[in-house]
C-alpha cells in the first residue's frame, strides 16, 4: 500500500483540476495526491508537471491510502452525475471525520442535499464556489467554501494557501453551512451576467450611437479601467475589441457570431430569485439578453420590422461620459440586486452569511472582481443591517451623481432604438424603490375585483374587501 504523505488531494485531471493541483503543490507544505477515473489524463499531468511531486492513484482506495488523515480531498469533475459518483466512491474509502470537496459549479440545493447525505457517514462534505476560470485556479482563485465549521478548521488554511490575495487578505470565507458557499457562487455568477451585459450595452451604445470602431471603443474601456469602474471585465474587454482577426484583417468582435452562449448558473440565479421573491431585474434582462441573441429565426423575421430614424449624437465626448456613468449607476443596481438575492437565501436557509466578506472574497481571483467591492464592504462594516446596498451613503452618492446622465441614456437609446435592457431596466427599478406610490394599490384592487383577493388599507389595520360594482 502507499505510504500516506499527502495532505490534500484532488479528483478530476481535467482543465480545472489540474490547474487547481498544481497551484495547490505550488504552495509550501502541501504535497498533493491526485485521481482521474481514466488513468491517462493522470500520467500526462505527471508527465508535464515533473515539478508539482504528485502522488498519482490509480484507484479510489490507492487515492485513499496515499492521504494523511483527517484526508481531505477536492472534487473537480464533471458537475452533476459525475460529481454524485465521486462522492459514491469516496464516501466508501474515507472515514469519518474526513474531508469531501466539491470544487464544481453545483446547484446549491445539489449541495444541501449531498451535504445531508454524506453528513449520515460522519464524513464531512463541503461545497465550494470557485471562481476565476483556469487561470484562477492555477493562480489564486476566488474561494466560496460552505460545510460544517469543524471541516473549515482544517480546510480553511489550505484554502486560504491558494487563494487570490488582496491587500494581504486571501480571497476565502467561510461563508456558511451545507450550501452557503455554492449559493453565493451563484449569485456571483449571476451578477456577472448583468456585468457584462452592461459592458455590451455602453459598447453597442457608442457603437451605433457615435460610429466609433472597435478599436477606438477599446482605447475609451482603457481610459474608464483608469477609474471608478476599474475591473476584471472591462480590463478584458479592451482586449476583446482590440483584437484583430487574422483571417480577415476585421475587428474579431465582428466575425464573431453574436449569440450569446451560457452554462446555465444565470438561469439558476434567476429561478432562485424568482422562488425567493427577490427582484434581481438586472440579472435576469441579462439572461433574456443572451436568449434574444440565440433565437437566429426571430431575429432573421424581425429585421424588417420598422424602428426610428436615428439622429446622430451630436455631443460625442458628453454622450460617452453619459454612458460611462450609466454603467456605473446600472452596476451598483445589479450588485444590491445580487446582495438582496444573498440576504433573502441565508433567511431561508438559515445561513449566517457576511456581507462585507463576500465583497472581500469577490475583489481578487474571480471574474467580477473589481476596485468598487471594497466601497460595498465598507458599505456593510459601516452599516451590517442595510437594507439596499443603494442606500449606503456611499452609493447614494454615485446615483445622485450619476442618474441625470443614466436618464439621459437610457431615452438616447429608446430613441435611437439600442436596446439596453440592463440600462434600463436597472432604471426602473431604482425609480421603483424610490417611489411614494406604486401603482400595486391599483394591482390590489383588481385583485380583489375579480377574485376577492383582499386588500389592505393604508389607514386602519385588517383586511378588507369591496363590493364592487360588477360583483353579482
Ligand atoms: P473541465 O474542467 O475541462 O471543464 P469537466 O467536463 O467539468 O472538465 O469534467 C471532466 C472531468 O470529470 C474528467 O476528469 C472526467 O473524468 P475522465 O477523464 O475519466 O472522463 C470527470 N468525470 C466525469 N464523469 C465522471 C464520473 N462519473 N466519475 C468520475 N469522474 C468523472
Amino acid at each position: 500500500a502507499t505510504q500516506a504523505q499527502a495532505n490534500i488531494g484532488v479528483v478530476g485531471m481535467a482543465v480545472m483540476g489540474s490547474n487547481l493541483a498544481r497551484n495547490l503543490a505550488s504552495r509550501e507544505g502541501n504535497t498533493v495526491a491526485i485521481f482521474n477515473r481514466s488513468y491517462e489524463k493522470t500520467q500526462t499531468v505527471l508527465d508535464e508537471h515533473p515539478e508539482a511531486e504528485f502522488l498519482p492513484a490509480s484507484s479510489y482506495e490507492e487515492f485513499a491510502a496515499s492521504l494523511s488523515k483527517p484526508r481531505t480531498a477536492i472534487i473537480m469533475v464533471q458537475a452533476g452525475r459525475g460529481t454524485d459518483a465521486v462522492i459514491d466512491a469516496l464516501t466508501e474509502v474515507f472515514e469519518p471525520g474526513d474531508i469531501i470537496v466539491d470544487g464544481g459549479n453545483a446547484l446549491f440545493t445539489d449541495t444541501i442535499r449531498r451535504e445531508k447525505a454524506v453528513r449520515e457517514t460522519g464524513i464531512n462534505f463541503v461545497g465550494a464556489g470557485i471562481s476565476g476560470g483556469e487561470e484562477g485556479a492555477l493562480l489564486g482563485p476566488s474561494i466560496m467554501p460552505g460545510g460544517s465549521a469543524e471541516a473549515w478548521e482544517t480546510l480553511g488554511p489550505i484554502l486560504k494557501s491558494i487563494a487570490a490575495v488582496v491587500d494581504g487578505e486571501p480571497c476565502v470565507t467561510h461563508v456558511g453551512t451545507d450550501g452557503a458557499g455554492h449559493f453565493v457562487k451563484m449569485i456571483h455568477n449571476g451578477i456577472e451576467y448583468a456585468d457584462m451585459q452592461l459592458i455590451g450595452e455602453a459598447y453597442d451604445l457608442i457603437r451605433r450611437g457615435t460610429g466609433k470602431t472597435p478599436a477606438e471603443i477599446s482605447e475609451i474601456f482603457t481610459e474608464w479601467n483608469k477609474g471608478e469602474l476599474e475591473s476584471y471585465l472591462i480590463e478584458i474587454t479592451a482586449e476583446v475589441l482590440r483584437q484583430v482577426d487574422a483571417k480577415t484583417g476585421k475587428p474579431l468582435v465582428d466575425v464573431i457570431l453574436d449569440q450569446a452562449g451560457s452554462k446555465g448558473t444565470g438561469v439558476w440565479t434567476v429561478q432562485t430569485a424568482l422562488d425567493l421573491g427577490i427582484p434581481v431585474s438586472g440579472i435576469a434582462e441579462a439572461v433574456f439578453a443572451r436568449s434574444v441573441s440565440s433565437k437566429p429565426a426571430q431575429r432573421a423575421a424581425a429585421a424588417a420590422l420598422p424602428g426610428p430614424t436615428a439622429n446622430p449624437v451630436e455631443d460625442v465626448d458628453g454622450f460617452i461620459e453619459g454612458v460611462r456613468q450609466a454603467l456605473y449607476a446600472s452596476k451598483v443596481i445589479a450588485y444590491s440586486q445580487g446582495f438582496d438575492a444573498i440576504v433573502a437565501g441565508a433567511e431561508q436557509y438559515g445561513w449566517d452569511i457576511k456581507k462585507g466578506e463576500i465583497a472581500k472574497i469577490w475583489r481578487g481571483g474571480c471574474i467580477i472582481r473589481a476596485r468598487f467591492l471594497n466601497r460595498i464592504t465598507e458599505a456593510y462594516a459601516e452599516n451590517p443591517g442595510l437594507v439596499s446596498l443603494v442606500t449606503a451613503p456611499f452609493f447614494t452618492d454615485v446615483v445622485a451623481t450619476t442618474q441625470e446622465a443614466w436618464r439621459n441614456v437610457v431615452a438616447d437609446a429608446a430613441h435611437a432604438g439600442i436596446p439596453a435592457p440592463v440600462f434600463a431596466s436597472s432604471l426602473a427599478y431604482y425609480d421603483s424603490l424610490r417611489a411614494d406610490r406604486l401603482p400595486a394599490a391599483l394591482t390590489q384592487g383588481q385583485r380583489d375585483f375579480f377574485g376577492a383577493h383582499t386588500y389592505k388599507r393604508v389607514d386602519m389595520d385588517g383586511t378588507f374587501h369591496t363590493l364592487w360594482s360588477g360583483d353579482r
